[in-house]
């Protein structure tokens, strides 16, 4: 018997169902009602034989999916329904059994939980092996210049390792993030049922154990209408991915003419269909180019849930594709970045010559006044000086004579030419944190040992 006199419109149907993404969650609401069937025979709501009946049927949906043979039928509106009706078929009338003391309100929320905690395990599991692959390339160019840069102009000279370090912090940072969703999503919804509690005296913390929550969600009503896990899932794939992002402009900007400072694999390239000399870094623009999707999917499910009534609405399905896309999108960009970087050749003499600019000392000439004893207010206005007059000269700042420097300020002296030599103001840095070889070396180990330890 159905409530309704006539068949849903097709319109509402295409709109309604959800089974054409939510297939992805069969596995997990297998699991779920595996271990539900199991916790419904313990509490002796369905008798021993009838739990076989069903994790009997159960088994052989759980393959049918894996195999790809499953038959979905067009009347199946969700995954949950589906999997309910091939139940039937497979178990008979007792497959109608599995539904007592629970509803799709508390299954979804937590097939929901389900695949995001794993979806989080992936992402560390992907963040720490491009993590890896940095703190090898950064072992691997310990001590090869190039110049830093602040508004994209060469500013001071660091060094390589240096540089890829800093994407290791924002990996160890978001590694941190996605540790958090694990724990959000550590909550299990079911048991909620509709969204009161069931007429069962169930028992949840069986359940919960059995399919890896660390705790039941303690307030029905809050468990059915909580997507807060998927929203962190979301904000934390939307800060990495603009970390990739970064990653990926510099490795465009860096693999260009101009630059010179890398150069992609052939496999993490593409050629152009009518410039036959091109080489093109697509990976790294790609990198570049997805995480404002990355983050659209968080801000559009802010707006689902943005003055949504407790408990369950429809509304809540709308979770399901930005869910989805996000997690195959960061996946692969975790991936394809670590392919990329694996590869990835730096060109020791480009970077070797442009972080030579002797420009890049300015401030290391004004420290050298500074420990003179002249403020270094006053430093600063003296080198921008000397600066100028090389530049309308037309000449390095080496090439400036003792008594144009003089001129500038009586503190100048040989010394000035010394701080100008090769690499001496890379090894001046040499606070915590920055880019002296002794500092770089144990910010590796420090760097190492962050990623290494969870
Ligand atoms: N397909 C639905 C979803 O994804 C499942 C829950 C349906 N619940 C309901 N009361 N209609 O949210």
């Amino acid at each position: 018997m159905s409530r309704f006199g006539e068949p849903q419109h097709d319109d509402f149907r295409a709109l309604n169902d959800s089974i054409a993404y939510d297939r992805r969650l069969g596995p997990y609401d297998v699991e779920q009602s595996r271990a539900h069937a199991a916790m419904l025979a313990s509490r002796g709501i369905i008798t021993e034989a009838e739990r076989d009946q069903l994790h009997a049927g159960l088994a052989q949906i759980a393959g049918e999916l894996r195999d790809g043979s499953f038959p979905f039928s067009p009347a199946d509106e969700d995954i949950h329904m589906a999997i309910e009706r091939r139940l039937t078929e497979i178990a008979g009338t007792v497959g109608g059994k599995l539904h007592t003391a629970r509803s799709r309100n508390d299954q979804v929320a937590t097939d929901m939980a389900m695949f995001v905690r794993a979806h989080a395990q992936r992402a560390i599991e992907r963040i720490e092996s491009l993590a890896a692959t940095l703190l090898a390339q950064a072992e691997a160019h310990l001590d090869w210049p190039l110049p830093g840069y602040t508004h994209l102009q060469r500013a001071q000279p660091v060094y390589l390792s240096h540089h890829l370090l800093a994407y290791v912090w924002m990996l160890v940072r978001d590694r941190r993030r996605f540790a958090a969703v694990l724990e959000a999503s550590s909550w299990m919804p079911l048991g909620a049922g509709a969204l009161a509690g069931v007429n069962f005296d169930t028992d949840r913390r069986l359940v919960a154990r059995e399919l890896g929550f660390s705790h039941v969600s303690p307030n029905s009503i809050d468990a059915v209408s909580n997507r807060d896990f998927v929203l962190d899932y979301l904000a934390a794939a939307g800060t990495c991915a603009t970390h990739l992002s970064r990653l990926g402009a510099e490795v465009v900007l860096w693999s260009s003419e101009e630059f010179g400072f890398c150069e992609v694999s052939d496999a993490w390239a593409s050629g152009s269909s009518i410039m036959p000399q091109k080489k093109n870094p697509d990976a790294a623009e790609l990198l570049r180019a997805k995480a404002p999707r990355l983050v659209a999917h968080a801000s559009a499910l802010h707006g689902v849930l943005h003055a949504l009534p407790l408990t369950y609405n429809k509304d809540l399905q709308e979770d399901k594709e930005h869910l989805f896309d996000a997690v195959d999108t960061l996946e692969l960009s975790l991936a394809a970045a670590q392919g990329m970087l694996a590869s990835i050749t730096f060109r020791r003499e480009r970077l070797a010559a442009t972080a030579n600019d002797e420009f890049l000392a300015a401030t290391d000439i004004a420290d050298l006044l500074v420990r003179r004893g002249m403020p270094f207010r006053e430093a600063h206005g003296i080198v921008a000086g000397l600066v100028r007059s090389a530049l309308r000269q037309g000449k390095a700042l080496s090439a400036l004579t003792e008594e144009e420097l003089h001129a500038q300020s009586p503190l100048l002296d040989q010394e000035f030419y010394a701080v100008l030599r090769d690499g001496a103001w890379l090894e001046s840095k040499v606070s915590e944190g920055g880019t002296s070889l002794g500092r770089v070396r144990e910010q590796l180990e420090r760097a190492r040992t962050a990623i290494e330890r969870r």
